[in-house]
């Protein structure tokens, strides 16, 4: 579902802000205007915000996942891996401090019932992710999930992790935390071990591009269906700039179009897409 009340950047103020992993932070924004509520209350499961990071010669908003929210006390959280100035400036913002953000944007995952879910994350891919596994827990599926990450120093949410899975299977490139090696070595061993009725599964996944064509492959070899959020680098946010464009199979399945991650997705159906060479 997609919101369709007028969009204007709210502000928000920082209730915290603190690192949980290596380079890895948790914020929490708490809505300093309270006639605006409604506008937490419209959020849906795999919609993004863009951040407005004023001050730091920052030209573009950026673009973060909800990772959480709570319209009962008017705040929205946000999982973000420190990798540039806009995400380091961040990092550094203390509590109190005022960040206007627009919300909520893009479309959002569906909720299905009675299913075998594969939920695949890498790294901060798994902000988009929590909360679903949580609200598909609670809807009687059953939960796999898979999250690669480069070492030991970026793991964190062990309990919340355990408790939103039924099996959690975790990968790091250096071998100090779970199987050593990419997430997708994990997750080809699972499909291979059920590869015998594999008819009531279904992917979810986010994370970077290479791990995401990964997801299409297996969806469109083993049929399963895929829902995957994308998160190209973005200017405008907002539909108008094209600049985050992804190439998307049609219905008639000829057809390939050019489809904005940021106002038609992010979340896209990962047998549609189209990846460049
Ligand atoms: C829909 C969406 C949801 C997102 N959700 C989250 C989230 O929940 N948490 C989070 O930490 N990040 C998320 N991102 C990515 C986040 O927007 C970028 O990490 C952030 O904009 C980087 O800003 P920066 O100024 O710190 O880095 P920059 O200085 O802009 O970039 C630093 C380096 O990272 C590369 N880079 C920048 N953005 C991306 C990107 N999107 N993908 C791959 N490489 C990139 C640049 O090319 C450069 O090499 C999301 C992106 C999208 C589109
Ligand atoms: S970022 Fe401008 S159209 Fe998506």
């Amino acid at each position: 579902m997609r919101s369709v009340m007028k969009k204007d950047y709210i502000p928000f103020s920082i209730v915290f802000n603190r690192e949980v992993a290596k380079d890895y932070f948790w914020l929490r924004l708490e809505i300093t205007e309270k006639e605006h509520i409604d506008i937490i209350n419209s959020i849906n499961v795999g919609n993004f915000a863009t951040i407005n990071i004023e001050g730091f010669e920052i030209f573009f908003k950026r673009p973060f996942s909800i990772f959480d929210f709570d319209p009962y006390n008017g705040t929205i959280d946000f999982l973000y891996k420190v990798i540039g100035r806009a995400t380091l400036a961040l990092s550094n913002l203390p509590q109190g401090y005022i960040l206007k953000v627009l919300l909520p944007l893009g479309n959002s995952f569906p909720i299905i019932e009675n299913k075998d879910v594969i939920i695949v994350a890498g790294g901060i891919g798994i902000a988009a992710l929590i909360k679903l596994a949580e609200i598909l827990r609670s809807k009687n599926n059953k939960i796999e999930f898979f999250w690669g990450i480069k070492s030991k120093e970026n793991f964190f949410f062990s309990t919340r992790l355990e408790e939103i899975s039924d099996n959690l299977y975790i990968t790091t490139e250096d071998g100090s935390l779970g199987e050593q090696g990419l997430i997708t070595n994990s997750l080809y061993k699972f499909i291979y071990q059920h590869s015998k009725d594999l008819s009531n599964f279904i992917i979810y996944g986010c994370g970077p591009t290479p791990l995401l064509r990964v997801l299409s492959d297996l969806s469109r070899i083993h049929r399963i269906p895929s829902y995957l959020s994308f998160e190209n680098k973005m200017a405008c946010g907002i539909g108008t700039c094209q600049g985050c464009v992804i190439k998307v199979k049609e219905k008639d399945r000829d057809t390939i179009k050019y489809k904005r991650v940021c106002y038609d997705g992010p979340i896209f159906r990962g047998e549609d897409v189209v990846y460049e060479l």
